[in-house]
């Protein structure tokens, strides 16, 4: 079984962060996304990994998979335009050739492995599977309705009239009777080529279409509070304790707290959990808890909760901010007094005196 990781798309709902960066590759507690989706893949035994990217930040996303700690074989495939997700299933046709394949939205995390959901394909003989999980509102979402042992009857991409409350999560499992399916289907209103619509199509051609329920988590990382949001769930399920940096005798570490080798906290509180990243100076500062902060930052005088800091970046004097996103060496800095707190999103590069 192959692997198929979609990492090309626009990401329009992140910007600006993704004006300059592709947005699988947003840190969350100082890691990729799609490095959390490689780890699942990895984890289910698969090697052979394709991976979709764009034009524009490709090469940024063979860059950040280069180090390769997975052993995987990879496949990068460049997708000219983000023309849906079948599209992508389609461009990678010659990669897949007539192999069963997991397909993965590269900014979509979950709280589980996909163990056993290859697991349980394999055994179902099924011609796809779907993971579902049951949102509040699944007029967002590509909704599943099912019957009483869990085949899927019918799947509806956005609907006013939601057949149930399961929505399709990022993660899918195809055999190669998708191909087929994708040639016979026409782009939607958007313009795309929805996988929907050629799951639909397997089911209207009488074939098996296998769902699961995730118990655990789903975040979905392409807007700035899904972001914050998976920040938050990963610091408080997957961090521990580790103080590899240097912490003089003023500063006080509580809870579970990453500082990285080359960090060095001086004269400043941090509170669990928390990550400081290799090479960052925080000074005369409180880190409170769920803010995940990049390499090579500086933080002085100010007191940052709940936020996400990139690589480089500069905060000085700020005497609150709050769940924000600060981009690569990106420089915040306070002038005036004003006790209030901020809510930023701010791009690479960006200079902003508040
Ligand atoms: P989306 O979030 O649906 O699309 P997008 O990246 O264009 O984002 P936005 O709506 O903010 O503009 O895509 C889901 C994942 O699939 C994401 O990781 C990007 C990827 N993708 C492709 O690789 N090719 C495509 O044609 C599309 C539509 C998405």
């Amino acid at each position: 079984m192959k692997a198929l990781v979609l990492a090309g798309g626009k990401g329009t709902r992140l910007r600006p962060l993704t004006y300059t960066m592709a947005k699988q590759l947003v840190p969350v507690a100082n890691k990729p996304v799609v490095h959390y989706v490689m780890h699942h893949i990895a984890e289910a035994g698969l090697r052979d990994v394709g991976v979709i990217i764009s034009p524009e930040t490709g090469d940024q996303v063979r860059e950040s998979l280069a180090p390769n700690p997975w052993g995987f074989t990879f496949t990068f495939i460049v997708q000219d335009r983000p023309a849906g997700l079948a599209h992508a299933v389609k461009v990678a046709r010659d990669f897949l050739e007539e192999d069963p394949f997991v397909m993965y939205l590269g900014d979509n995390l979950i709280g589980q492995g996909i163990g056993e959901f290859v697991r349980a394909f394999r055994e179902s003989g099924a011609d796809a599977a779907i993971l579902l999980k049951e949102v509040a509102d699944p007029r967002m979402f590509g909704v599943a309705q099912l019957n009483g042992s869990g085949r899927v009857i019918q799947l509806v991409e956005k609907p006013q009239d939601p057949p149930s409350n399961l929505a399709l999560v990022g993660v899918y499992i195809f055999s190669p009777a998708i191909h087929q399916a994708i040639d016979q289907i026409e782009p939607s209103w958007r313009g795309e080529l929805e996988i929907t619509d050629a799951i639909q199509k397997l089911l209207e051609q009488g074939r098996p279409v296998q769902s699961f329920l995730l118990q655990s988590w789903w975040l979905d990382c392409g807007k700035k509070d899904d972001l914050l949001e998976a920040n938050r769930v990963v610091l408080d399920e997957w961090i521990t304790r580790e103080i590899l940096g240097e912490v003089d005798e003023e500063s006080k570490i509580y809870g579970r707290v990453e500082v990285s080798p080359g960090a060095r906290v001086e004269g400043s509180t941090i509170r669990g959990p928390a990550i400081i990243g290799e090479g960052t100076r925080v000074k005369g500062s409180f880190i409170g808890p769920f803010t995940s902060i990049g390499r090579g930052c500086e933080i002085t005088d100010a007191v940052i909760e709940h936020t996400v800091i990139l690589d480089g970046a500069k905060v000085i004097g700020v005497s609150r901010l709050e769940d924000s996103v600060i981009g690569r060496n990106a420089v915040v800095r306070k002038q005036v007094t004003n006790h209030g707190a901020f809510r930023l999103m701010i791009g690479d590069d960006a200079e902003a005196l508040l």
